[in-house]
């Protein structure tokens, strides 16, 4: 049978449009499968990337995160996959540089170990909604050791544990809070840490407080409301439970101004941002950022995905918005994605 033809999304050049053109078919080594794409999903990152070709390594480039779609092809020492399989994968350009690692194909290599059995009962377009948000929300929760995010910026270290399949997980006596509920990474940390026992307390917009509840959230605040810094602090404080930090999911000057006013009352903790965490902050914060691509999530993608997804523990939020189907529609959905989204991650169909 003659081999597939491979189609791309390249960046041959940063700060200028996507071209849809023919690509090499990739070949699974080992330790990787061969995804023949389904659905993709954006990212904010993916923007930057256009833009100024950060971590870009290798031009022409293919970029993106997410896929969802069915096993093409498996490496020689693959055992948790088989061709045909349905699947959904974090691809690691990001790290490998790699055209083949990249989302924006018809066809991406991803490692075994950011990848997943997706449930029948799951679509693909729903199903690529999941895999950058929970490889970045393990990275948030169970890194026990700082590492290096960027030259000069530790990663946090919250150390929590993994979440679990008990439902519910019996609490750790523990609470969080995430700023940016409502968000893609803020709503994946929200469920995954309430999966593993901990109290959540998130800030997002006032018409997603009901969807940041549908996370685990236990309370929600309204990140415009003139008092939210006294209401989460009341609220920590109403739980009764040791006060971890904040996840700031947003990362911009005025949730870093919220970010430490809380601490400040609730005696410190940990910040964990999704950009450089403020310069200086008081010796009872530990800031860091946090840097998605890590095999600490092995064991989630191993042993949890799949399970968490028949069972409805990881639920597939916030939910899609597809712009299209084909390659072509990329570059339309990344402009989406610039121009800012609500609760939702935008997705392009195969
Ligand atoms: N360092 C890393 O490894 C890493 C990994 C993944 C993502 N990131 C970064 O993390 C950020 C979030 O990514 P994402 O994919 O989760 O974004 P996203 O889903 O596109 O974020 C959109 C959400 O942001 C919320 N938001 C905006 N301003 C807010 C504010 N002031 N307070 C509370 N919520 C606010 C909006 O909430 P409402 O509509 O409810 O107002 C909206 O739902 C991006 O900057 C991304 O680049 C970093």
């Amino acid at each position: 049978m003659a081999a597939p033809k491979n189609q791309a999304a390249w960046l041959t050049k940063a700060g200028t449009p996507l071209e849809v053109g023919d690509a090499p078919l990739p070949i699974a080594g080992p330790g990787e499968i061969v995804v023949k794409n389904a659905a993709v999903a954006i990212n904010p990152l993916d923007c930057h990337m256009q833009d100024v070709g950060v971590f870009v390594q290798q031009w022409p480039a293919i970029f993106g995160c997410d896929v969802a779609g069915e096993v093409y092809e498996v490496g020689a020492d693959v055992q948790r996959f088989k061709r045909g399989d349905r699947v959904i994968g974090h691809a690691i350009n990001l790290v490998s540089g790699r055209p083949q690692d990249g989302a924006y194909a018809l066809y991406t290599v991803i490692p075994t170990n950011k990848a997943a059995i997706l449930p029948d009962a799951i679509s693909f377009t729903n199903g690529v909604v999941v895999p950058f948000a929970v490889e970045t929300a393990v990275c948030v929760l169970s890194l026990k050791v700082p590492g290096v995010a960027m030259p000069g910026v530790s990663t946090p270290a919250l150390g929590l544990p993994y979440p679990s399949l008990q439902d519910p997980a019996p609490s750790l006596g523990k609470t969080l809070v995430v700023y940016g509920g409502s968000s893609s990474v803020g709503s994946m940390t929200t469920q995954l840490a309430t999966a593993a026992g901990i109290h959540i307390i998130s800030i997002a917009g006032a018409h997603n407080l009901d969807f940041s509840k549908r996370c685990g959230a236990a309370q929600v605040f309204d990140h415009k409301d003139p008092s939210v810094v006294d209401r989460v602090v009341e609220s920590v404080a109403q739980s009764g439970h040791e006060f971890i930090g904040i996840f700031d999911a947003i990362a911009t000057p005025d949730t870093y101004a919220h970010d430490l006013a809380i601490l400040a009352r609730l005696g410190g903790g940990h910040l964990a941002c999704v950009h450089p965490p403020p310069a200086d902050v008081p010796s009872n914060v530990k800031a860091g950022m946090i840097f998605a691509v890590n095999d600490i999530a092995t064991p989630v993608w191993e042993d949890y995905v799949t399970p968490a997804l028949e069972v409805g523990k990881i639920q597939c939020l916030p939910p899609p918005t597809v712009v299209g189907k084909g390659l072509e529609y990329i570059q339309e959905a990344l402009k989406k994605s610039k121009a800012g989204v609500s609760a939702t991650k935008l997705v392009v169909e195969l």
